[in-house]
């Protein structure tokens, strides 16, 4: 009341202000009132109208009670509904029915999607609109795998013929090093490659060579050869990369959008040292080329700065995969005409993907679907479960991708979220994943699944006397699971099978947990495209409706600037022996206990 009178006093505009942005300034209080250091003082004056205050999200708010009300046993009875919940492009099909949810919800989430202006935000960032708003940069990974004819522009500039420039340039030297025409310093080929990146400048590149390496096709190209990635700076894992290596036959490929990463900077003086103490410093030369936007870096490094390939501020470290960063180290395994069938996979998602109506378009439907289980029935946590060996690293992959893309607390005007954003992504392949944590998901916490299928396997086994052929074995969990946790098991079912009173509760399966599946004709180069351009957009669509920036990732930077003053009290602790100092209680201890112990 007083609030309400003290209003009546302020002039009319500031008055329709403080209406208009109330929610805004309800946060800004809770969050000034906290004592925490940081004030949000500067972050509400950019204040916008947040999605959760629109019509459509408090539609959809209403509308979960009515959705919790309704088990997926019923929904799933509904074959029409079924039927429209199942959408196909270029050979890969989506089932969304069993989600929680029905045609009227979809419909629901469509406004939801209007009103956060979904469809312009996909136009902008195919524009190349600087959409990445604190870094002041566009967001083009799209020009990566854009066709050589295709125009998309950044500030007015065709990127495409830089990309093209690059992609020649690519193959052009796989080609040389692949047939021996490149050699090393001592004259003999280089048919092992180690890529030094971490994050982005590895994970996704780890991602596709992994899913190429047991395609028949893919690794006919790569006989002969090595591929392996150091990324951690645990010299540990330095140790398992050279291990087996000959330094004369290693070509060292380092990884880095910014050349300033302190893991790949230090793990490629390591290899450099490797290298120049096997062969000589002049052999460097030969041994280790690079993928950077700094170019200057690069060859203060001592890189010959021909052997460089670049790439641009507009590609997001996890959204590199398709520039140089993937695409040199796989040309250097598979062959470059492998690696563009993965590119056109990608391309093929990306014109989907502008142009297909929502209620046909996958990485819309997923992404759509997503904030429904996060933000209206309060799912955190997504699991992505291929069943296929060969896609053991999508998880891993999409972990970075998603957690580091929207994971965020403001909105990308500043505004202090009052909900949260992104979710928490973890997966295994099935079926190991079953005799691991999905005892969880079938009777404890709900976590929606994606389901990831293919219909012909890249190894098709068939033992003489077995049933079904391994393949089949492997589908057959892949099709059970998904009705598992739709269905469920009702201690009705348990005493209908004799099941002792006492155990009903332990075998009762709750069921009502939603999942959605994918299946994929194959897992060719072009399909492994297709599916990380779906998960890449899927992401950018949450992010687009939650109104954050998903292209950032200041998040990483505080982690990065303490361990700077640790790696300072080590290094002076140790050659001039300070005292630990400027530390509270906690980490001075372990300070002091790491640095006796490790004195040499
Ligand atoms: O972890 C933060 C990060 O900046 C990621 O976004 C990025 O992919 C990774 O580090 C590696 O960065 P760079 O390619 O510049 O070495």
């Amino acid at each position: 009341w007083i609030g309400i009178a003290g209003l009546c006093l302020v002039p009319y505009e500031l008055q329709c202000f403080l209406i208009h942005h109330h929610h805004h300034l309800l946060h800004f209080r809770n969050l000034v009132e906290t004592p925490d250091q940081f004030s949000y003082r500067n972050l509400q004056m950019a204040s916008s109208t947040l999605i959760c205050d629109m019509e459509q999200w408090k539609d959809l708010k209403a509308h979960v009670d009515e959705i919790k009300k309704t088990h997926l046993r019923e929904l799933m009875s509904d074959t029409n509904r079924c039927n429209s919940m199942m959408v196909e492009f270029d050979g890969i099909l989506l089932d969304y029915s069993r989600q929680c949810a029905t045609l009227e919800t979809m419909d629901k989430l469509f406004k939801l999607a209007e009103a956060a202006g979904l469809k312009e935000k996909i136009n902008r960032m195919f524009n190349g609109e600087r959409i990445n708003s604190t870094e002041n940069r566009c967001v083009l990974h799209v020009a990566l795998r854009a066709p050589r004819d295709a125009v998309i522009n950044c500030d007015g500039k065709n990127t495409v013929p830089d990309v093209w420039q690059v992609l020649d340039k690519i193959r052009e030297f796989s080609e040389r090093v692949r047939s021996g025409s490149w050699v090393g310093a001592t004259g003999r080929p280089l048919k092992d490659v180690v890529a030094i990146g971490i994050g982005g400048s590895f994970l996704g590149p780890l991602f596709v060579h992994t899913a190429l390496q047991t395609d028949p096709e893919a690794s006919e190209f790569a006989r002969g050869r090595q591929l392996r990635f150091l990324a951690n700076v645990d010299p540990i894992d330095v140790a398992r990369n050279i291990t087996g290596l000959n330094p004369e036959t290693t070509l060292v490929v380092v990884v880095s959008k910014t050349f300033t990463t302190a893991e790949t900077m230090l793990n490629a003086r390591t290899l450099r040292e490797w290298i120049s103490s096997a062969l000589g410093p002049e052999a460097v030369a030969k041994h280790m080329v690079a993928v950077s936007t700094n170019l200057t870096l690069v060859e203060q490094f001592g890189i010959d700065p021909n052997n460089a390939f670049a790439f641009w501020d507009w590609v997001g470290g996890r959204y590199s995969v398709c520039s140089a960063v993937g695409v040199l180290p796989l040309s250097l395994q598979y062959g470059f005409s492998v690696v563009e069938k993965f590119l056109q996979g990608a391309s093929s998602i990306d014109k989907h993907f502008y142009s297909a109506p929502f209620d046909q378009n996958l990485p819309v439907l997923l992404g759509l679907l997503s904030i429904w289980n996060v933000s209206f029935l309060g799912h955190p946590a997504r699991a992505i479960l291929p069943y296929s060996q060969s896609l053991e690293k999508l998880a891993p992959h999409i972990q970075q991708v998603s957690m580091e893309s929207n994971g965020k607390g403001v909105s990308i005007d500043g505004v202090a979220l009052p909900y949260e954003s992104g979710e928490i992504d973890f997966g295994e392949p099935g079926t190991n994943g079953q005799h691991s944590f999905y005892q969880l998901i079938h009777q404890g916490r709900v976590v929606p699944c994606d389901f990831i299928g293919v219909v012909k396997s890249q190894q098709p086994v068939y033992l003489k006397g077995e049933v079904v052929s391994n393949h089949d074995e492997l589908m057959s969990n892949f099709f059970a699971q998904p009705d598992a946790l739709a269905y469920g098991k009702t201690p009705q079912q348990l005493q209908n099978e004799n099941v002792p009173q006492h155990l009903v509760p332990h075998k009762t399966f709750p069921g009502n947990r939603p999942s959605l599946s994918l299946l994929l004709p194959s897992l060719s180069a072009y399909n492994i495209g297709q599916l990380l351009a779906i998960y890449e957009h899927r992401i950018a669509v949450e992010g687009f409706v939650w109104g954050i920036n998903s292209f950032d990732q200041w998040g990483v930077e505080l982690g990065k600037s303490l361990a700077s003053q640790v790696r300072k009290q080590l290094h002076a602790s140790r050659k001039k022996g300070e005292t630990v100092e400027g530390f509270n209680f906690s980490t001075t201890t372990m300070l002091k206990r790491y640095l006796e112990g490790s004195a040499d």
